[in-house]
């Protein structure tokens, strides 16, 4: 009975939702015409998982930046689960938000829910992650993503000595990626690739593994488990006789599986140190993991600056104005290239992290 009455009031109210959308206006109350220009627009915002606490701040500060403009937002996680986001985001365009922000799960599952979004006027921001084969995406807030892969590469040759000169090698290194569905797994993996293959074809960096291509190397959903599982393997496989000198990893939950499956084989002490190990997003496990010597990098991008340009670009879509770009060559999503924002990613080690994360207030000196 209770079911029943809530399946007719939420039929009721998608009916009610649909007959205002068809004469312009929208359950959130007033006409598109009188929302545009702030107050009362709703913007949906579509994020990915909360199992990373990046993008649990990306979601807070983009709702807080929005409602302090007078926006009404709503701010859904995906759970990893593409189904789920795509059924999340149908929601938002039934409830009638008037911009969609997403930071997709698979970059290529959202061109049927989103040509519905273009059917009703609806402007797309792609969130961090670009989203593919989509003529409805108007806009991309992120960072110069191959950079970030020339910054964990260019990392490790640095400290391996390689760069300088002080040292010839050769040094074994492990290569991996982020998740296959993920447009910024190719952009960090082509960046640092750049930077590694002439010590590959110098022989001054061996793979032992002898995996090295894009497709052998992707970790999907970027779990940290799966990530320790290769590790493991590789270990297991081609170092039962010799050591890895630095593991190139694309984002910090992946790191933190790569160092359990070191940890477990031995690694971590004078006669057998851990190996150069990068990441990416500055979290606090992995920050507090650089501190105590373990990960020996990461890639801080400020979530909050990414938040902001992408409130920002909604609030200028919905005033009439043009978003302020600072790129429109590089991200072509299968379709056109999507005019961007690109913010500059920083390398950060235990040399700098208190500068660059603390010192910003990015995070507090008492979570570490
Ligand atoms: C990428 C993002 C990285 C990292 C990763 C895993 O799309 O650019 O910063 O957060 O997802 O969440």
């Amino acid at each position: 009975m209770r079911n029943r009455r809530t399946m007719v009031t939420a039929s009721v109210s998608a009916a009610l939702a649909l007959s205002l959308a068809a004469c312009g206006q929208n359950s959130t109350g007033g006409s598109k015409e009188e929302q545009k220009g702030g107050k009362g627009a709703t913007i949906g915002i579509a994020m990915p998982t909360k199992s990373s606490e990046r993008w649990i701040a990306d979601g807070d500060n983009m709702a807080a930046q929005f409602q302090k403009l007078g926006y009404k937002t709503d701010l859904q996680y995906g759970d990893d689960d593409v189904d789920r986001q795509v059924s999340q985001i149908e929601n938002m365009i039934t409830k009638g938000a008037d911009v969609l922000v997403v930071a997709a799960i698979d970059g290529r599952a959202l061109s049927d829910v989103l040509r519905q979004a273009g059917e009703r006027g609806i402007e797309v921001i792609s969130y961090d992650r670009l989203i593919l084969g989509s003529d409805n995406v108007d806009y991309y807030a992120s960072f110069d993503n191959e950079k970030v892969g020339e910054l964990q590469a260019g990392y490790i040759v640095e400290k391996l000595g390689l760069k300088d000169g002080s040292a010839e090698g050769p040094f074994n290194i492990e290569l991996f990626a982020g998740s296959p569905d993920d447009n910024n797994t190719r952009f960090f993996f082509e960046g640092a690739w750049k930077v590694l293959k002439p010590y590959i074809d110098k022989k001054q960096l061996v793979v032992r593994s002898g995996q090295t291509r894009l497709e052998q190397i992707t970790t999907l959903r970027w779990d940290g488990g799966t990530a320790q599982k290769r590790m493991d393997d590789l270990l297991t496989g081609s170092y039962s006789s010799d050591t890895v000198d630095a593991v190139l990893s694309p984002y910090d939950g992946i790191s933190i599986g790569i160092l359990s499956a070191l940890k477990s084989d031995g690694y971590g002490t004078k006669a057998k140190p851990y190996p150069v190990v990068t990441g990416q997003d500055a979290e606090v496990a992995s920050v507090k993991s650089i501190i105590a010597g373990q990960q020996t990098q990461t890639v801080y991008k400020d979530t909050r600056a990414l938040a902001k340009q992408a409130v920002q670009m909604a609030d200028a879509v919905l005033n009439d104005k043009k978003p302020e770009v600072n790129d429109t060559t590089t991200y072509n999503n299968e379709r056109k290239v999507v005019p961007s924002f690109l913010l500059d990613p920083v390398s950060v080690d235990k040399s700098n992290y208190k500068k660059i994360l603390v010192d910003s207030g990015y995070i507090k000196a008492s979570d570490l």
